[in-house]
């Protein structure tokens, strides 16, 4: 998951190949309650790993149900219907699946068992209206107060004493999910008689009742549907636990995917492998919103091939009430359409994890569309041709915002595209994707493709023992980007010389030695290892003998050579940061951003003898400063690739830095830098 400030999207060119998608957040959230008010143990299996439902198992742990976690299978052993605690804070993050249904459950539960239960949230949570599901539970004798604001979380439930004889109204027109979190606490108290529900205004996002009807059927709990406005529970219902559920991938998460296959599915479809046909969530029919605006669509019971179809996508018209999450992602498509698209009766969009309209609107100005926003529609024209801008794309805290506008990095492929001129596409906080998808974006990086000269490059280059690997690791880290330490497959290779006895004088032998490293010799870098062959060589690699070795063939011409091809196949989505000697000069002359790390011999002999110490090698520091002073002449003064900064690059001497402060400094440059660094080529 990319933990970073902001992830910055190169230009993507297409899309192919397969994704598996996590497992739905509604169906995750609705089974582990199902699951924790059921008497016995039920095994979740595919559950989603997220923020949301990980708030709710914290939830169901809070009140005395058992847990085992194995990977993405859970195994509850449910309340069956009993309270185990009586009293607890619970704190649900910006989840409303587990907000609404589990407030109503407890306040059904304190009413009837006693206890009393705060729940509270993120100060967004504290903004989303709960006021329907409060006076929907007040009339049948729940005490419910909203310590803050009425009508808003936090909540504290506090006994009361229920009458359960009248139907009990609920309003349906705002969020479906007073509906479902009803439907699902309802049967704790349906002993006595069966409850009637009857829905007041017109019920929106549908589908999700669906799903909750349905797995309520999972769980042993026939609800009888009259229209939408009625919804019975049969006197005597009991959570019976399935035993085993799986759950489907999450139909909304598709719509991404499904997109980018209509978008740039231009020689190869994109394949969703989790859930297709047969799926119980209504945003499956995103799948026919797509294919009207020109998706060519194929499927299977659980999984969907996208191409692309009609080019540019066709503008539509259409009420997106049925999917509202997924329609989202038609407003980004639109932007690759001819002429106006406009969503229609998605005013809930206004009180989900942002102001959707309102941040869709702002959001996709940015970019150069013409959007016009109304209370519960947007109309969207794409940019005059030539006319996109670079975005930095504000997130909102809200995990759909940062996935549909991942969308506008195919911006090259858009029809109102000015030759040549890719815009950039900044996403603020990738990380609230988590959400509902923690590995968004590394999963679109499976399935998109660009030109490798439209990668990013971060070169790190300087004398031995400046620090560059450490920076350069760590600015790869905050950004997200893949790292090249380039000087490691030198180290390979003088590593396997010296293992296989090869003559260092014999430049043939080593440039044919090197030559088959990262092909028929395999090389896997994990982290702070390396692995030749299935062989853990990280340690070797530091040896003194190494080193000296590595930066004794380094001046063989046919050996660098060799390892041209290799260093510039690291050059992956979303970029690179590369470290070594010629980063800058020779490998990527055409960095973003080239830097040039330099400290005192001095200094730098401090600090590798403190590593050699570290590591459990014995040193001496004066033989360590005059065997770096003489390595620096050499890497100074072969032949090919000597080691000098490249014209352009920055220069820092962090003799006197931290770390940190050398981090700060470098990313101080490529801040400043954006967007020209990466679109200026
Ligand atoms: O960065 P390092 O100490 O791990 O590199 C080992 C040797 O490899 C170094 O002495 C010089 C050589 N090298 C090089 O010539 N070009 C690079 N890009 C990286 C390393």
């Amino acid at each position: 998951m990319y933990t970073t400030a902001f992830l910055d999207l190169p230009p993507l060119l297409s899309a192919g190949g397969t994704v598996r998608l996590p497992g739905s957040k509604s169906i995750s959230n609705r089974v582990l309650l199902l699951a924790g008010l059921s008497e016995g143990t039920t095994v979740v299996h595919d559950l989603l790993a997220s923020d949301d439902t990980h708030v709710m198992l914290e939830a169901l742990r809070t009140l005395g149900c058992d847990l085992q976690q194995d990977g993405d299978t859970v195994h509850i052993t449910g309340l069956g219907g009993q309270l185990a605690v009586k009293d607890a804070d619970l704190f649900l993050g910006n989840a409303g699946t587990a907000m609404r249904p589990l407030t109503a459950a407890l306040a059904l539960l304190s009413a009837t068992q006693g206890g009393v239960f705060t729940l509270s949230g993120v100060p967004r949570m504290h903004e989303r209206p709960i006021g329907d599901l409060v006076d929907a539970l007040r009339p049948l004798g729940c005490t419910i107060e909203c310590t803050g604001t009425e009508g808003y979380p936090p909540l504290r439930l506090a006994g009361g004493q229920l009458e359960l004889s009248a139907p009990i109204k609920v309003r349906g027109d705002v969020s479906s999910q007073f509906l479902t979190a009803l439907l699902l606490a309802l049967p704790l108290v349906s002993q006595q008689q069966a409850l009637t529900i009857e829905v007041v205004g017109e019920l929106i996002s549908k589908p999700y009742i669906e799903i909750t009807l349905n797995l309520l059927a999972r769980f042993g709990i026939q609800v009888e549907r009259q229209g939408w406005e009625r919804f019975i529970i049969p006197q005597g219902s009991r959570y019976q636990s399935p035993g085993e559920i799986h759950v489907e991938a999450d139909a909304s998460s598709a719509s991404y995917f499904i997109a980018a296959g209509a978008i740039a599915g231009i020689d190869t479809p994109v394949r969703v492998e989790g859930v297709g046909a047969a799926s119980i969530q209504g945003d499956i029919r995103f799948v026919e919103a797509a294919q009207a605006m020109g998706a060519q669509v194929t499927s299977g019971p659980n999984w969907l091939e996208i191409r692309r179809g009609t080019w540019p996508l066709t503008a539509v018209d259409m009420d997106c009430n049925h999917i509202p999450d997924a329609a989202m992602t038609l407003a980004v498509m639109a932007l690759y359409a001819q002429g106006t698209t406009r969503l229609r009766n998605i005013a809930s969009w206004r009180v989900k994890e942002t102001d959707r309209i309102a941040a869709m609107a702002c959001e996709l100005r940015k970019l150069g569309a013409t959007v016009v926003e109304g209370e519960d529609f947007i109309e969207v024209t794409p940019p005059a041709t030539g006319a996109w801008q670079h975005a930095s794309i504000h997130t909102y805290d809200d995990h759909r915002m940062a996935m549909c506008f991942s969308l506008a990095a195919f911006n090259p492929l858009a029809p109102t595209a000015a030759a040549g001129k890719p815009v950039s596409v900044r996403i603020e906080d990738p990380r609230c994707v988590g959400k509902t998808f923690p590995d968004y974006f590394e999963s679109l990086f499976q399935v998109a493709q660009t030109d490798p000269d439209l990668i990013p490059v971060i070169t790190v280059d300087g004398p031995t023992a400046s620090g560059k690997g450490t920076l350069a690791s760590a600015l790869a880290h905050r950004l997200g980007y893949k790292f090249l330490d380039s000087g490691s497959l030198y180290r390979i290779t003088a590593l396997l010389a010296l293992e296989q006895q090869v003559d260092l004088d014999d430049a043939q032998a080593l440039e044919a030695l090197a030559r088959r490293v990262g092909h028929d010799i395999s090389l896997r870098f994990d982290g702070e290892h390396i692995w030749v062959d299935d062989r853990d060589v990280s340690d070797a690699l530091r040896r003194e003998e190494v080193g000296q070795t590595a930066s004794r063939i380094s001046a063989v011409p046919g050996l660098r050579q060799a390892l041209v091809e290799l260093q510039k196949a690291f050059r992956g989505l979303p970029g690179l940061v590369a470290d070594g000697r010629d980063m800058g000069t020779v490998i990527f002359p055409d960095a973003a951003l080239k830097v040039f790390l330099t400290a005192t011999a001095a200094e730098r002999a401090e600090r590798r003898y403190k590593q050699l110490i570290q590591k459990g090698f014995s040193a001496n520091l004066d033989e360590i400063c005059a065997d770096l002073e003489a390595r620096d002449l050499r890497d100074r003064t072969r032949a090919v690739s000597p080691l000098v900064p490249a014209a352009d690059a920055r220069k820092l001497d962090n003799s006197a830095l931290t770390i940190e402060a050398s981090m700060d400094t470098v990313l101080g440059w490529w801040v400043e830098g954006w967007p020209h660094v990466i679109a200026g080529h």
